[in-house]
């Protein structure tokens, strides 16, 4: 069965897109045969990020409603074997994504033998967000170090445990992963952030990763080229341990502390 995870946090701009690109990526490094799902109709972020923004020609919208099938609406990243990406739509009708086409969706692409479907998710907790978490069988729930992002994402754990197709059948509820991203440990320290101890501490589910804030995110997304794929860079090295931590290894945690610059950096710079 195809493990389907979605990326979520009721706030905006806080790095879900990013993190569904590199999550995806990673997966597919590893040999998993990944789909990541941009569900957030009308903005079409992921398939820049992942530079296949030309490419497309059919879309999600386009499958659920009968104009195209999966194949070919489904691109194959060009850098990374066993990856694809279904892109959203520029449409404006937020609501064209229905329960039932989703599920049609989800059904062939697990008979298509995927192991991982990862779904980006719009912000907020309306119908594209609550769409994109129904299905699941676990969530990242990414979370900027900040107050009212912890607070979006805590009520993002009360949707997941009430609304989603698992709650509503009674079964196992979603496995939750807590995605502490833009983590910065310098302005932890000045107390201007919380610290991963507080988020972690707040929202009381089990850390899968912190990904520090890098201007390796901007420049890569600049690119069109996930993050993840820059293996020189803090955000990437931090994003591939997740991969690790979700496929079940343990890691130790990085970049949870101030980097100490010694005396050539701090002359020079660096
Ligand atoms: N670790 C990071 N370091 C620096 N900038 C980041 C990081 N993660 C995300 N960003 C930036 O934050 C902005 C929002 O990211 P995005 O992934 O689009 O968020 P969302 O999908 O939650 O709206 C983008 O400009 C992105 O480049
Ligand atoms: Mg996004």
């Amino acid at each position: 069965m195809a493990r389907i995870i979605v990326v979520t946090s009721g706030k905006g701009g806080v790095g879900k897109t990013t993190s569904s690109a590199a999550i995806a990526t990673g997966l597919a490094q590893r040999g998993k045969k990944t789909v990541v799902i941009d569900f957030d109709i009308g903005l079409r972020n992921l398939d820049l990020i992942m530079g296949c923004e030309r490419r497309v020609v059919y879309d999600f919208v386009n499958v659920i409603q009968g104009d195209a099938t999966l194949n070919q609406a489904l691109i194959k990243d060009k850098r990374t074997d066993n990856l694809y990406i279904l892109p959203a739509s520029q449409t404006r009708d937020k609501d064209a994504l229905t329960k039932e086409g989703v599920a049609k969706v989800l059904e062939d692409l697990n008979e298509m033998g995927y192991d991982f479907v990862v779904c980006d998710s719009p912000a907020g907790i309306e119908s594209g967000a609550l769409m994109a978490l129904y299905f699941a069988d676990e969530a990242i729930i990414t979370t900027n170090p900040e107050v009212s992002s912890v607070r979006d994402s805590d009520r993002i754990l009360g949707i997941l445990a009430s609304k989603s197709r698992r709650a509503e059948n009674g079964e196992d509820p979603i496995r939750e992963h807590l995605l502490v991203t833009r983590y910065n440990p310098g302005r932890v320290t000045r107390g201007d952030m919380l610290s991963v101890e507080d988020v972690v501490e707040i929202l009381r589910i089990p850390l899968v990763g912190v990904i520090p804030e890098s201007p390796s995110v901007l420049r890569a997304s600049n690119q069109g080229e996930p993050v993840i794929l820059d293996t020189e860079s803090d955000a990437g090295v931090a994003y591939s341990d997740t991969i690790d931590r979700l496929l079940g290894e343990e890691k130790p945690f990085r970049f949870l502390t101030e980097e100490k610059k010694g005396l050539l950096k701090r002359l020079f710079g660096g």
